[in-house]
């Protein structure tokens, strides 16, 4: 693999969720370095977009490559990908009864042995990364959101994974502390050399720091250019959804869906 090789690269791709195609004909490209936002309105498939990146969703039809390989069935060997794969979901997903530098600590204890010693001090660096270090020994209700937000963030660095995917990072942010997650996207992706991946309805805070982005509706993707090329499209769907038109040719997913886990 050499270093131009992109770090995501799917073909044909085509996902099912029980038993219904939610994506097909994907393809893209993500290549190292950049920012891709991955928008889309509710329900159009971004979240299972990400499933088959990490293995949890395997293609119906065409292929996914992560970091150079084929993303693998066999358990052992995607727990081995996914270590390079650092994911921030939804809900920050902090163990509420650990602090802050023992959240970031878990990734750490699970897959290597190093010494406690050597897991404080990384650990330390990893909240210094996200602006946190004087809060490594508060609990996840001693934090605002963004804050908790940020830990989750120092977290799924803990490993120094090559590829970051966020879905939905500004679930539940004030505006404020909404620049600052997507700044420190940025930052973070530039200082440490990452590429990310960024799934969001937030059109508007997104676009600014992205390189790429790519926009999914009724089951395909519609768009892919860059974030000026997003703004000026004239292609209608696009329009509707950046517009937040209820009507125009945009088919807004009606079914019902199990709620999800936190
Ligand atoms: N585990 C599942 N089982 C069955 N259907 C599912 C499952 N997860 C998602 N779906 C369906 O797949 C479609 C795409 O869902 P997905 O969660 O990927 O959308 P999304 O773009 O991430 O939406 P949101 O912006 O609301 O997070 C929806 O129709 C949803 O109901
Ligand atoms: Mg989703």
């Amino acid at each position: 693999m050499t270093n131009e090789s992109p770090i995501v690269r799917i073909s044909n791709l085509r996902l099912e969720r029980g038993g219904r195609t939610v994506l097909s004909d994907i393809n893209l490209e993500v290549p190292r370095g950049r920012i891709v936002a991955v928008l889309g309105p509710s329900g159009s498939g971004k979240s299972t977009l990400l499933a088959a990146l990490t293995g949890e969703l395997a293609p119906a039809a065409g292929t996914v490559e992560v970091l150079g390989q084929s993303v693998p069935q066999r358990r052992r060997d995607l727990l081995e990908l996914r270590k390079g794969i650092g994911v921030l979901l939804q809900g920050n997903g902090l163990l509420t009864d650990l602090t802050a530098a023992e959240n970031v600590a878990l990734p750490l204890r699970a897959h290597t042995r190093l010494p406690d010693a050597v897991i404080r001090q990384l650990v330390l660096m990893k909240l210094h990364a996200v602006g946190l270090r004087a809060a490594a020994d508060a609990f996840p209700r001693e934090l605002s959101g963004g804050m908790a937000r940020r830990v989750a963030l120092a977290r799924a660095l803990a490993l120094d994974p090559p590829l970051m995917i966020y879905d939905e990072p500004l679930t539940g942010l004030d505006p404020i502390a909404s620049g600052v997650v997507m700044d420190l996207m940025r930052r973070l992706n530039d200082t440490l050399g990452l590429t990310s991946i960024v799934v969001t309805h937030h059109v508007h805070e997104t676009l600014p720091v992205a390189d790429q982005a790519i926009v999914i509706a009724n089951g395909r993707i519609v768009f892919s250019g860059t974030p000026s090329q997003l703004e000026s499209s004239q292609d209608p769907l696009v329009h509707q959804f950046l517009k937040g038109e209820p009507d125009g040719p945009i088919a807004f997913d009606a079914a019902p869906r199990a709620p999800e886990a936190a």
